[in-house]
């Protein structure tokens, strides 16, 4: 029996768990806000290269490939995410800090962003294939939704994966809370009355059904086309190179000239860690991706997770202790480590600031936001927008 293209998307099976996903729906959530705004020449090349009929084109469709690939494609699976040696949050947020970045030189969630972007600018210059074109679409639209929840952004005990933490009645660990449990809570309670089709019809049929349509009217309705209106141009902008106006060779010699300035930076402080590109001045996914970065240490690795009783640090009179053991300890016994009690965060202290600060929206946002910018900086002619005044490649359209 075949089922219907609905049942196979947008179900409540997009919201189990996975342990390296942003989970099906925030990858979903953020390929359908950047749809909202990317130009309409630049998505029929988009439809073209994954072979999608235009009349049923949703950058959703394909926005989870790359984790329903990681079996397959084994050494794809540190791409996923990114982690400095130094970097230990909540007390130590280091990105990267002095000793570098943790793994193998390139192969981490910013310079997949970076790579893909330029293998499909290779493919609208000729330069590449159209299979080639099509894994590296797939794979920069997962990625800049991986590249917006923090934790993929840390490498401490392996993003949260190894985190055991209670929400609400269920057995779960740091890393799928903000993958799946938070946005799941999310679009369950998001209220019903987010109902109004958004000024953008192109994308109505396909949130229409789907489970997170009330959450993603929410987040646009009273976030990004409200609150967060004036900031979008801020989330696309990249730092202006400081370079000398003595630079010879017009842009192109200014931008060689930032770019070897820069890498001997990051070479002068690095030490044992690899090394990242450095960022461009349109596609900047260190840049964007500090801030989210700090979140960690403010809020998502809760601190008490490194203090007493949900970790017990042993120091070396503890151990004597442990070796002989003492009487007077029967009374009341220490827990054992295997023992420690978990931590709940679906609380008012925890999930309930997030949810007031709409941390989870404003991150689904601004993933939505950039990879409309990278994708109409890549697909679209430069004459077809308004420029924003820092340079933003967004299309708002009204149609
Ligand atoms: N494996 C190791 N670190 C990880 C992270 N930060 N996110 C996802 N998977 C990981
Ligand atoms: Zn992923
Ligand atoms: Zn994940």
């Amino acid at each position: 029996m075949r089922f219907p293209p609905v049942v196979a998307f947008g179900t409540l099976a997009y919201l189990v768990p996975s342990t390296y996903a942003w989970g099906a729906a925030g990858h979903e959530i953020v390929a359908t806000i950047a749809q909202m705004y990317v130009h309409p020449r630049a998505l029929e090349t988009m439809c073209d290269i994954l072979d999608l009929p235009s009349n049923n084109c949703y950058l959703a469709r394909v926005a989870t490939w790359a984790d329903q690939q990681r079996m397959r494609m084994r050494w794809s699976g540190p791409l996923h995410y990114v982690g400095a040696l130094d970097d230990h949050p909540s007390d130590t947020c280091a990105f990267p800090g002095s000793r570098g970045w943790a793994g193998n030189r390139g192969i981490n969630v910013l310079d997949g962003v970076k790579n893909t972007t330029s293998l499909l600018q290779d493919w609208v210059n000729h330069e590449s294939s159209d299979d080639v074109a099509s894994e590296a679409l797939k794979f920069l639209i997962h990625f800049v939704g991986d590249m917006h929840q923090p934790l993929h952004l840390t490498g401490r005990d392996r993003g949260g994966n190894s985190v055991k933490v209670l929400f609400d009645r269920r057995h779960t660990n740091l890393h799928s809370l903000w993958d799946s449990l938070l946005i799941a809570k999310a679009v369950r309670t998001v209220p019903r009355n987010y109902s109004q089709p958004l000024p953008y019809p192109r994308i109505e049929a396909a949130l229409r059904g789907t489970i997170y349509d009330s959450y993603v009217r929410r987040i646009m309705w009273e976030g990004v086309l409200n609150s967060w209106d004036d900031d979008l141009e801020e989330w696309l902008s990249c730092p202006v190179p400081d370079v000398p106006t003595t630079s010879p060779g017009g842009l192109l010699g200014m931008w060689n000239m930032a770019y070897s300035t820069t890498t001997k930076l990051v070479q002068a402080f690095l030490r044992d860690g690899v090394e990242i590109s450095p960022d461009g001045p349109i596609l900047c996914p260190y840049h964007w991706s500090q801030p989210n970065h700090q979140l960690n240490c403010e809020i998502i690795w809760p601190k008490e997770l490194d203090e007493p009783p949900f970790n017990v640090r042993f120091d070396s009179s503890d151990e004597e202790e442990l070796a002989h053991g003492h009487d007077d300890d029967l009374e009341d016994p220490e827990p054992m480590l295997g023992e420690l009690p978990l931590l709940q965060l679906d609380t008012p202290q925890y999930s309930g600031v997030i949810a007031r600060r709409m941390i989870l929206e404003k991150l689904l946002a601004q993933g939505g936001i950039r990879l409309a910018g990278i994708l109409n900086y890549i697909f679209a002619d430069e004459d077809e927008f308004e420029r924003g005044q820092r340079g933003a490649f967004l299309t708002k359209l009204d149609d």
